[in-house]
């Protein structure tokens, strides 16, 4: 809806272009009863945030930090997308959900050796003001209610101040920040040495997940599981409808929003040799009886972890022989991948026992004429014009988490129990791919599971979702 009248974009705030007449102006002020907020609980994250800011304090020992929630991102004109704040304010604050707004900060300012968090926020517009029928970003009549300072202050445990006070609290000090994702920080905090080691710092925080996160990484895998269930059913409508990508892309965005909070990224929703373009979030293709679907999508739960789940489905129900063998060879890659997956391995051994797999079964089918040993050459790696990328990455808040880690803390560091990632290894055989017979043209597979690393092993969060050709066959026929 428009702003009332005629809209007039004042930059930060959108008003009525005429302004109210005083009498009006003091007749919106009264007759209204309270509306306390009563009985506000804290949610079980708020205990872990502690012990997060905690760690997060001792690393930066007296000096300033402040993390940004971002702003809102414009979509065009007076429209925004759907606000998501910034990762690590919420892993350090535990707002989150539908009580996340933009252009919150939290500041965790020194005390001795210690850090007291502070919370900066927009709080509820309250009837004593003009803004909760004026401001269209804010007010309560426009966006609805939120929390005062003292509300927000008992929900999240921590000390609450409205935004407004941000600019003159951060004046002239010194501070680590996040940068680029709020004006006035931006303004008002200088950049600061150790800003590379804060972006390093809350990123590699998230790579061992505590049990609270294992929690809700289990319901993301679990609701993601049931969009699945809804995209199979929609199969059938999805081959009679044009464009019927989107029908299945629709499927499964019903089921991010009314059991989570939003998709954990575009949905890839590739039919037939769609599945050959890693990145194919258009969706605008048929689907037809007789092609493999692969979908790529993740339910984001409220607390904002995110499944990232991959299954290649035959529409018609039933695999061909030829869509059979290739799922096979990733299917035996990917348990390859999984099986190998303990504390204190390389990251990197996920991808090279998929790979491994992978590579042999091109050289059984006579596609590549080397030896694996020739292959695996990292100066050589042929194979890799039908895998194209690599097989596991962190999950968590972000689909690809912990994203700042340095080298040596992720891609080439060891496992460790608690950390949650993927693997999903993937076999690509584009339409005009002359080296594969013309059976196999246009097939794309990838299987993706997510897997919490443990001490002895591991433990696939995504097990429940059929994997192989004839559980996948079963699931297809009880839900048609
Ligand atoms: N869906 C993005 C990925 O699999 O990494
Ligand atoms: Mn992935
Ligand atoms: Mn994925």
């Amino acid at each position: 809806m428009e702003n009332s009248d005629k809209a007039l974009d004042t930059g930060a705030k959108r008003v009525y272009d005429v302004a109210p007449s005083e009498m009006f102006g003091e007749f919106m002020k009264t007759g209204w009863a309270p509306t306390p907020l009563e009985g506000i609980t804290q949610d079980e994250v708020i205990a872990y945030c502690v012990n997060r800011r905690t760690e997060l304090s001792a690393a930066f020992s007296g000096l300033r930090i402040v993390l940004p929630s971002g702003g809102p991102k414009q979509r065009s004109n007076d429209c925004d997308y759907q606000y998501r704040p910034h990762s690590a304010f919420a892993y350090y604050t535990g707002v989150q959900g539908v009580e996340a707004h933009p252009d919150s900060v939290l500041v965790m300012e020194p005390s001795g050796e210690n850090h007291t968090p502070i919370l900066f926020i927009n709080p509820r517009s309250t009837r004593d003001t003009d803004a909760f029928y004026r401001d269209a970003k804010n007010g309560e009549l426009w966006v609805g209610r939120r929390f005062t300072t003292d509300e927000a202050s008992q929900r999240y445990g921590i000390d609450v101040r409205p935004i407004s006070e941000l600019e003159v609290f951060l004046k002239g000090g010194v501070a680590a920040a996040l940068h680029g994702y709020d004006e006035v920080v931006d303004t008002k905090v200088k950049k600061h040495p150790r800003d590379e080691e804060l972006i390093n710092f809350v990123s590699v925080a998230r790579l061992i997940k505590d049990d609270y996160e294992i929690r809700e990484m289990q319901k993301a895998v679990d609701a993601t599981h049931r969009g699945f269930s809804d995209v199979i059913r929609v199969l059938p409508a999805a081959t009679q409808t044009p464009r019927g990508e989107r029908v299945v892309e629709a499927a499964f965005f019903g089921r991010a929003r009314v059991e989570g909070n939003d998709l954990g990224y575009s949905t890839i929703a590739a039919s037939g040799s769609h599945a050959c373009i890693l990145h194919w979030t258009r969706n605008d293709g048929d689907v037809r009886n007789g092609d493999l679907l692969l979908l790529d999508a993740g339910v984001e739960v409220d607390s904002y972890y995110t499944a990232d789940i991959t299954r290649t489905l035959p529409i018609s129900g039933k695999f061909s022989p030829a869509q059979r063998a290739l799922y096979m060879l990733v299917y035996e890659s990917q348990k390859a991948g999984i099986e190998a997956i303990k504390a204190g391995v390389p990251f990197l051994e996920i991808n090279r026992a998929s790979h491994t797999v992978l590579a042999q079964g091109l050289i059984d089918m006579g596609i590549i004429k080397m030896s694996l040993e020739e292959v695996m050459d990292p100066a050589v790696g042929i194979h890799k014009r039908w895998t194209l990328h690599g097989v596991s990455h962190m999950l968590g808040m972000d689909v690809h988490d912990c994203a700042h880690a340095r080298a040596e803390q992720y891609r080439d560091g060891v496992l460790e129990a608690g950390m949650i990632l993927t693997v999903e290894p993937g076999l690509y055989i584009q339409l005009d791919d002359e080296l594969f017979p013309a059976e196999y043209r246009g097939i794309g597979i990838r299987i993706e599971d997510d897997v919490l690393v443990t001490e002895t092993g591991y433990i696939n969060l995504s097990e429940n979702i059929p994997h192989h050709p004839d559980e996948i066959e079963k699931w297809m026929a009880s839900l048609r």
